[in-house]
C-alpha cells in the first residue's frame, strides 16, 4: 500500500510497562494463552511483543471475526501459522461459531503434553486454565462472554490469586478462564498496519480524516475485491479510478448530492466505512502472508 502521511499515534504508552507486568504475573497462573486476532488483519492485529511476553507458554490463536473475513484467505493464514508451529482456529465470537474447536484443539494439540502428564499422575480432574490476550477491539470480551455462557459461573478465589481476579468456568468443559483479558496496545512501526486497523475501526478514525480513509479503502477494494463494490453499489470500475472518483461514484449512486450537484463525499465516506465494517461489502481480508524470497 502506498505511503501516506498520518499523524503518529500514541496509544497510552504509559500503561505499557504496567500492562506487561500484570500479564507476566497472570501468565504464571495459566496453562495456555488464547491470543485473539482479527481474521481480516491477521498479522497487523498481533502485537509483536506477545511472542516475547508469552515465551514458553503454550498458545492458541483465535482468528476472530472470521464471519467478516475471506474464507480462502483464512485458510491460507491457518496454514501459514501451522507451518510456524502455531495452532490457529477461525472463530466468530458474535455467533459462537468455531468455538467448539477450542477445547479439542487445546487438549489434543496445544496442551497435549500437559494432558498426558496429568493423566499419568491421575490429575485429569484439574481444570485447564486460560488467559485471553490481544490488542483492543479484536473481540476479547466477546470471547470471554461466549465461553462463559449465559449461566456465567464464577470460580472462587484460588490460593495465590488476589481477590480481584476472577475465574469463570468455560461452559461444558473442565476449563477456566481469567475474566480479565490482557490488552496489549499496538505499536505502529508500519503505517500500512495502522491503515488496515483503521479500516476495520479497531483504531480511531482520527489518524486520517474519514474521507481519506474511505478513499484508501475503496482503492484497495477496487484492486483486490472489485466485485464487492460492483455488487453492493452497482457501479462500474475500470481499475484506473482515483480514490476520489470511486467515492464520487458511490455517493452519486446513493443520491448523496449537495447543492450544485456535487457529491457529499463525507456522507459517502461514512457509508463506505460503515458498510465495510458491518460486512455488507462481503467477506474481505486485508492482508495475506508475505511471499518469501
Ligand atoms: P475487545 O474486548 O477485544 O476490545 O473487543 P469486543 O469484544 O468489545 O468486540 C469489539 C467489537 O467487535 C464489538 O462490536 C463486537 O460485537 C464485535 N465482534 C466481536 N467478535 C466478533 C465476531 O466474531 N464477528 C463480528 N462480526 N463482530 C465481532 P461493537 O460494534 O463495538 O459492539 P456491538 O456490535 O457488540 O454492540
Amino acid at each position: 500500500m502506498e505511503n501516506i502521511d498520518m499523524k503518529p499515534i500514541q496509544w497510552f504508552p504509559g500503561h505499557m510497562a504496567k500492562t506487561r507486568r500484570v500479564i507476566a504475573s497472570n501468565l504464571k497462573l495459566v496453562d495456555a494463552v488464547a491470543e485473539v486476532i482479527d481474521a481480516r488483519v491477521p498479522m497487523g492485529s498481533r502485537n509483536p511483543e506477545i511472542d516475547s511476553l508469552t515465551a514458553g507458554k503454550p498458545r492458541i490463536l483465535l482468528m476472530n471475526k472470521c464471519d467478516l473475513a475471506d474464507q480462502n484467505a483464512t485458510s491460507i493464514w491457518i496454514n501459514y501459522f501451522r507451518n510456524r508451529g502455531i495452532s490457529a482456529i477461525p472463530v466468530d465470537c458474535k455467533s459462537g461459531k468455531g468455538l467448539n474447536k477450542l477445547m479439542p484443539t487445546l487438549t489434543n494439540d496445544v496442551l497435549r503434553e500437559l494432558m498426558e502428564k496429568r493423566s499419568k499422575n491421575h490429575m485429569t480432574g484439574m481444570p485447564v486454565r486460560l488467559m485471553v490476550l490481544g490488542i483492543p477491539n479484536v473481540g476479547k470480551s466477546s470471547l470471554i462472554n461466549r465461553l462463559a455462557g449465559s449461566k456465567r459461573a464464577e470460580v472462587g478465589d484460588r490460593p495465590g490469586v488476589t481477590r480481584t481476579k476472577q475465574w469463570v468456568k468455560i461452559e461444558n468443559s473442565n476449563a477456566e478462564l481469567l475474566d480479565m483479558p490482557g490488552v496489549l496496545w499496538h505499536k505502529f512501526d508500519d503505517q500500512s498496519v495502522a491503515l488496515k486497523l483503521a479500516f476495520t475501526g479497531a483504531i480511531k478514525d482520527d489518524i486520517l480524516d474519514t474521507e481519506t480513509l474511505a478513499m484508501k479503502l475503496l482503492l484497495f477494494l477496487a484492486e483486490k475485491y472489485p466485485d464487492s463494490l460492483t455488487t453492493r453499489y452497482k457501479i462500474e470500475i475500470s481499475g484506473q479510478e482515483t480514490g476520489l472518483e470511486l467515492l464520487e461514484k458511490v455517493g452519486r449512486k446513493r443520491g448523496m448530492i449537495i447543492s450544485g450537484g456535487e457529491v457529499n463525499t463525507e456522507r459517502a465516506s461514512i457509508t463506505v466505512l460503515d458498510e465495510f465494517r458491518g460486512g455488507k461489502l462481503g467477506r474481505i481480508t486485508l492482508e495475506l502472508p508475505e511471499k518469501r524470497g
